[in-house]
């Protein structure tokens, strides 16, 4: 049988971020560490150089997986199931009991919802996401990890951006700041895999309740470490975002100001509309001040709210290299497509200080820390209409 890469998301830990997960996890002596979708055993690899004498498990879906961690490494003993079946971590129980430390880097994909899903689903009473036709491979690994593990046991893993940020995952990450104790999440650099471009925290989480009102997040690249309030974590637990974010949380936000904020139309339906009416992320190849041959709204007044004028400030919305941009509208009328925020403001006064908080370094690095998404990142009206701005008066403060 022929494994596919990309099926499997089989993307190698790098050694350094293997060590990272692994020196994370303050346990004096675990007895039994598992990775339930080993790979190639890097983690593995280096517990068994932090911790001499514990009993090592790994299972991966792929048996040359297996193969190839065995001749590495013998004493690791290998298992070759598919680890979101209910059956795989109750045979893996039934044969290795429960574990001290549960490791992971496991696939980013979507899997479709099944029998095995929901019923791992209902073990923790989480039949709120049945209505989902896909859940998370992360979200299923986590549950499978639980049950795993000892009470006070250990789990450290590698998890996309997306299950730290994105609205979809909230109920999930309240569960588990409910139920569990989130000792740290570690921002990584962007683009550690080889393969993709996706961002990643690793989670450190023990398997009991926690009294604790703030969430630890730490960032790699900054070596620093902040604390948030639990509620303020439901929305989001990534570093960067609370770092922009705490200097400037006293400043009003863009969302205060008398302001306009929407997206445009899908571009495939504009298909009847000239090229040059249209106002898309491409507009920003030609420089940032955007000028419509259409000299009144005339022949657009059909897409009447999704139309950009003289003043309006433009932004991308989607596109990893493209976010951060700032365009305006110095005259004419476009359609704007739905890759854009328009936001219009009508004080002049406030337009400025908008304008030069989205082209200074805070505006930038504040994008840059609410996009999210694998592959192509965008952001959302709610996160954008966030944004502390900075009035006149903070101007020389920092910048
Ligand atoms: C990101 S890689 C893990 C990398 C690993 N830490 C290493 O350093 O090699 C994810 C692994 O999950 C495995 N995998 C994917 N789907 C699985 C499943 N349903 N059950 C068990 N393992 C799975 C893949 O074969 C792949 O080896």
């Amino acid at each position: 049988m022929t494994i596919n890469i990309q099926r499997y998301k089989q993307f190698f830990t790098p050694k350094k971020y293997s060590q990272i997960l692994v020196e994370k996890i303050l346990y004096a002596k675990p007895e039994k560490i598992v990775d339930l979708t080993m790979g190639e055993g890097s983690l593995l690899l280096e517990a068994s150089r932090m911790w001499k004498g514990s009993n090592l498990f790994g299972n991966d879906i792929d048996s040359k997986c297996c193969k190839k961690v065995q001749d590495i490494i013998p004493e690791i003993h290998c298992y070759n199931k598919d680890i979101f079946l209910d059956t795989s971590i109750k045979s893996l129980i039934k044969k290795i009991g429960t574990v001290d430390i549960c490791l992971g880097n496991p696939p980013f994909y979507l899997i479709k919802q099944n029998k095995d899903s929901l019923k791992i689903l209902k073990l923790f009473s989480l039949e709120g996401y049945y209505k989902a036709s896909y859940i998370s491979a992360e979200v299923l690994f986590i549950l499978q990890a639980l049950r795993i593990l000892k009470n006070g046991g250990l789990l450290s893993v590698i998890l996309p951006d997306g299950f730290f940020v994105n609205n979809a995952l909230k109920k999930f990450r309240i569960f588990l700041i409910t139920e569990y104790t989130i000792l740290d999440i570690i921002e990584l650099p962007s683009e550690i895999f080889e393969h993709t471009k996706a961002k990643t925290h690793i989670l450190v989480l023990k398997k009991s309740k926690s009294i604790s009102k703030t969430i630890k997040l730490s960032s790699i690249v900054k070596e620093d470490s902040i604390f948030i309030k639990k509620d303020d974590a439901y929305n989001r637990m990534d570093y960067s975002f609370y770092e922009s974010y705490s200097n400037y949380s006293n400043y009003k936000k863009l969302e205060k100001y008398d302001v306009e904020i929407f997206r445009g139309k899908p571009k495939f339906m504009l298909k009847d509309i000239k090229e040059t009416w249209i106002l898309h992320t491409t507009n920003f190849r030609f420089g940032n001040d955007f000028k419509s041959p259409l000299k009144t709204n005339r022949l657009i007044k059909k897409y009447i709210d999704r139309i950009a004028f003289k003043n309006d400030i433009i932004i991308p919305r989607v596109g990893t290299s493209i976010l951060g941009k700032v365009g305006v509208v110095q005259s004419g009328y476009f359609i704007a497509t739905d890759c854009v925020f328009i936001i219009r403001v009508k004080n002049e006064n406030d337009r400025k200080d908008i304008l030069y908080t989205l082209n200074s370094q805070f505006g930038k690095d504040w994008i840059k820390s609410i996009s999210k998404g694998v592959g192509a990142r965008h952001i959302t009206l709610t996160d954008i209409a966030k944004m502390p701005i900075i009035e006149k008066e903070h101007k020389n403060n920092e910048f």
